[in-house]
């Protein structure tokens, strides 16, 4: 028998079905339905950092949800507040004010906080960036664009010195056009994205060579504080193996020519009920090969893959679903050495809260309902911890 988040055994309230860009889907389903047990205590013996992103808004405002991030995480990754785009102004000051209220919210409820993200080419104030390139004339662009990221590295790791230990670096560095590095020739900017994305590389240098982008980014960040933990973060690496490849080859680059520059790397994870198995124990292998911290940065699972309007996963997707994560963890844990095991993110707390839920392409990616109650993909994290 099929159970719904109503009556399920979390004790959450009867679902309203008066949204309709709400699922309303099964939560619990049969072979999953042990959700006993806080991510926290559950995942305890088998890394540190269990996480959770989490914003301002219902963090400040919503009981449900900040008791759900208090009770499961003990590390939490801002979604949006601590990115470029959200700090600087258009005229080149930078406001870390709401920031510093979700820090201070974190910090009053026993929760860290991993720094996300210094560079990246979305979310960006490229009002500000392409004002400095025309002041100073494009023959600077790169010298101006350098001294402007090594200026935000530099403040905002001080800005949060003692307080956010561990930060990405880097973003999203690597194309997905054969595993080369980032730049406009290999990055489609949209009209409606033309005043958010800004491709460091389009200025900055992109060979494997000193001038490399990604090998200053680290030194800025190290020369601002050495005792803070360097990441490099990106996605598509479960999917693609010249990806991951490349990231693997950057990483290593870099840490020849600056003397363990990368702490760590983290695997977004974002992925779906269809994902390639062996890709993501691929990804895995490879990226614990380098000896470093391995974490899962931004872990989801969509069952809508073709993003239709109107859709409600069905048992057998929400089976596939729980199984997917199961199959995560348990390929995390057996590829990865516990001694570099830093952690992992869930991004996002309740499906309604998830940025891969919309009106136009509903979905219910995460581990907990629109009541907070916990559903089956909780029970197959937990089978996965094992
Ligand atoms: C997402 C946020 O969750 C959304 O709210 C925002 O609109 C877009 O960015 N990779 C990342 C994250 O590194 O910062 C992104 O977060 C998801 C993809």
């Amino acid at each position: 028998m099929l159970l719904n988040a109503s009556c399920s055994k979390n004790g959450s309230s009867p679902s309203n079905n008066q949204s309709n860009n709400i699922i309303t889907a099964l939560t619990i389903i049969p072979g999953y339905t042990d959700t006993t047990g806080t991510l926290k205590a559950l995942t305890a013996s088998y890394f540190t950092n269990m996480g959770m992103a989490v914003t301002y808004g219902p963090m400040l405002g919503n009981v449900s949800y900040l008791a759900t991030v208090k009770t499961n995480a003990n590390i939490v990754t801002f979604g949006n507040e601590l990115k470029e785009g959200s700090i600087v102004k258009n005229d080149g000051s930078y406001d870390y004010a709401t920031a510093d209220a979700l820090y201070n919210i974190c910090a009053n409820n026993g929760l860290q906080v991993y720094g996300h993200t210094l560079v990246w080419h979305s979310q960006q104030n490229v009002t500000y960036l392409k004002g400095l390139i025309t002041a100073a004339g494009t023959a600077q662009a790169a010298t101006v664009i350098d001294a402007e990221m090594k200026r935000y590295i530099t403040t905002t790791i001080n800005h949060y010195a003692n307080k956010i230990r561990a930060w990405d670096v880097v973003n999203e560095v690597i194309s997905d056009n054969n595993g080369v590095m980032r730049s406009d020739a290999n990055t489609t900017v949209s009209a409606a994205n033309a005043n958010s994305v800004f491709l460091y590389g389009q200025y900055l240098g992109t060979k494997y060579d000193q001038n490399n982008y990604v090998l200053k980014a680290f030194q800025y960040a190290r020369l601002a504080d050495p005792t803070v933990l360097r990441f490099i973060n990106d996605y598509n690496l479960d999917y693609s193996r010249v990806k991951t490849d490349s990231l693997v080859a950057l990483v290593s680059f870099i840490n020849k020519n600056g003397a363990a520059l990368v702490d760590g790397i983290g695997t977004q994870m974002h992925i779906s009920i269809n994902s390639n198995k062996d890709n993501i124990d691929y990804s895995f292998q490879a990226l614990a090969a380098t000896g470093l911290k391995i974490r899962i940065s931004e872990m989801d699972i969509v069952t809508n893959t073709t993003k239709a309007s109107g859709f409600t996963p069905d048992a057998t997707a929400l089976a596939a679903q729980a199984a997917m994560y199961k199959y995560v963890i348990q390929s995390y844990l057996k590829n990865v050495p516990f001694a570099q095991r830093y952690g992992i993110t869930v991004w996002g707390v309740a499906d309604t809260d998830s940025w891969l839920n919309s009106t136009a392409s509903p979905d219910v990616p995460l581990l907990f309902d629109k009541n907070y109650a916990k559903k089956s993909t909780f029970s197959g994290f937990k089978q996965g911890l094992q």
